[in-house]
């Protein structure tokens, strides 16, 4: 096991992730001994807090999230925390900044190893970079890495711009960027899933998968989130990010070796052939929608709309659903369906391949009670797959039935999957940066979603088109009805 040392900067300390997501994911690796003793972390915001108070607070997000060991004296741990008040904007704190690390660098031995955590403000990303170059922070005796959250940038220009203002600052083989799905276990297994089993493998092409569906569905609605959420929309909270990822993934050419580069490349290649749809067609291939309210378990749920004044007039979408295509030799004809939404029924990330139907089939008695195979590969709630099979229907005669040969990662007993925040921020501290996208993915997934986009920009919505608690607006059923498909219920 190795136990890297380095000091880590969290810009954002007093943020809803550092306290929901990293406090503890840094916690679970010291425990594992994956971190080790020799670490410290800066914590930095505009805030007058002290060393005691984010303290403190490291403390309280480490017993309120429910993975981790609750009531044990936790004091030896928060004492690697320190905080630092800082304006971005102000370039004496950069100094202070550089002044404190030598110092903690010593007391704990960190080998100069420095972790950059950009967890706040995007705006700020380009300028903090910049600053950490021009007042040396990056020359250290060890290794210098920034992991940047999204958002990046939103659509490409404005990504390219922050790209390149990180570039003047950090090599591409120094910057994390994170996508926290890539940190889901099921969404890692996707590659073992396919690459290390033959009987699904071989079938992984257009003769013999139908289609692919990908469902990322959320109950929960627009939350606190009001002012970054109404700018960013659907398509760039998920599609542009994380559902991208997921498509890469299920259908990219298997790697020549498991490394960074190799793997990544084939991603890209995914991508590049992702096929971008004109202006003039977009609603044939994508459907936008925004909750009403509506109800759930009994509770009233109030509109996008009223959620908070700022959203009275809103016309952003909090669901989308599109079809891909794939304009490449292996998945030529193969629909690819996803769906997002905020307020759908429920929280499920799911996807299914639906297999094609055999020539010919004598097990039933109408084309209704004809069943496909389908892998259900399930990442949240449950994580597992199913595979649905067709097997002797009991006591009447030769008809045959559906059943599932499932998988539950949940009741295996001593799997407890570890965060996806707990193994990104691991594999940045050993260097490896295979589930982190690389600027060519980035790019390429704003290329596909600025059209939709754009296009949407100038029509008109016809919001709300989907009541809280559904499964979002008939357009999206109707989307694949077209094909002679339909959503499979996850
Ligand atoms: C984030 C989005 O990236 O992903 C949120 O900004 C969304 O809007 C979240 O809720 C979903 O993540 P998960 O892990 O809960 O599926």
């Amino acid at each position: 096991k190795r136990q890297p040392k380095a000091t880590i900067v969290i810009f954002g300390a007093t943020g809803d992730l550092a306290k929901r997501k990293l406090f503890p994911s840094i916690y679970n690796l010291y425990k594992k001994g994956k971190l080790s003793e020799n670490f410290a972390v800066v914590g930095l915001a505009r805030r007058p807090w002290t060393d005691e108070i984010l303290r403190e607070n490291v403390e309280q997000s480490i017993k309120q999230a429910s993975f981790s060991s609750a009531d044990e004296d936790l004091r030896e741990f928060t004492s690697h925390f320190y905080y630092n008040s800082f304006d971005v904007t102000d370039d004496s704190t950069y100094d202070g900044l550089n002044k404190l690390m030598i110092d903690l660098e010593d007391k704990y031995q960190t080998e100069g190893n420095r972790l950059f955590y950009l967890a706040m403000a995007p705006n700020f990303f380009g300028l903090i970079a910049k600053k950490l170059k021009e007042y040396g922070l990056k020359e250290s005796s060890g290794w210098t890495r920034l992991i940047i959250e999204k958002p990046f940038g939103t659509n490409l220009s404005s990504a390219k711009e922050l790209n390149n203002e990180i570039r003047e600052a950090f090599d591409e083989d120094q910057i994390y960027r994170i996508d926290h799905y890539l940190g889901k276990e099921m969404v890692q297994n996707i590659e073992v899933i396919r690459f290390a089993n033959g009987i699904f493998e071989h079938l992984w092409n257009n003769q013999y998968i139908s289609n692919i569906q990908i469902t990322a569905s959320e109950t929960l609605g627009v939350e606190e989130r009001a002012r970054y959420y109404d700018e960013s929309g659907a398509v760039r909270d998920m599609l542009q990010n994380h559902i991208l990822q997921m498509v890469a993934l299920l259908l990219m050419e298997p790697p020549i070796k498991l490394t960074t580069d190799e793997i990544r490349s084939e991603k890209i290649k995914v991508l590049r052939a992702l096929r971008k749809i004109d202006s003039e067609k977009i609603d044939k291939y994508f459907v936008r929608g925004q909750y009403d309210s509506g109800e759930m378990n009994g509770e009233a749920l109030p509109s996008y709309r009223e959620e908070d004044e700022q959203l009275a007039n809103s016309t952003t979408e909090t669901y989308v659903a599109g079809k891909l295509v794939i304009d490449n030799y292996r998945w030529a004809g193969v629909p690819i369906y996803v769906r997002t939404g905020k307020r759908m029924a429920k929280k499920t990330i799911d996807i299914t391949i639906q297999f094609k139907d055999l020539p010919m089939n004598l097990y039933y008695k109408s084309e209704k009670e004809r069943h496909p195979n389908l892998l259900s590969i399930k990442i949240q709630p449950d994580e597992g797959i199913t595979l649905s099979i067709n097997a002797n229907k009991a006591g009447a005669g030769s008809l045959a039935e559906p059943v599932q040969l499932s998988l539950n990662n949940n009741d295996v007993p001593g799997i407890n999957t570890p965060e996806a925040y707990e193994k990104l921020l691991y594999d940045c501290t050993i260097g490896d940066a295979t589930n982190f996208t690389h600027w060519d993915e980035v790019a390429l997934s704003w290329e596909f979603v600025d059209p939709i986009l754009e296009t949407w920009a100038e029509q008109q919505p016809n919001f709300p088109n989907y009541k809280s608690g559904s499964m979002g607006p008939k357009e999206a059923d109707e989307l694949l009805e077209r094909d002679g498909n339909h959503w499979w219920d996850v």
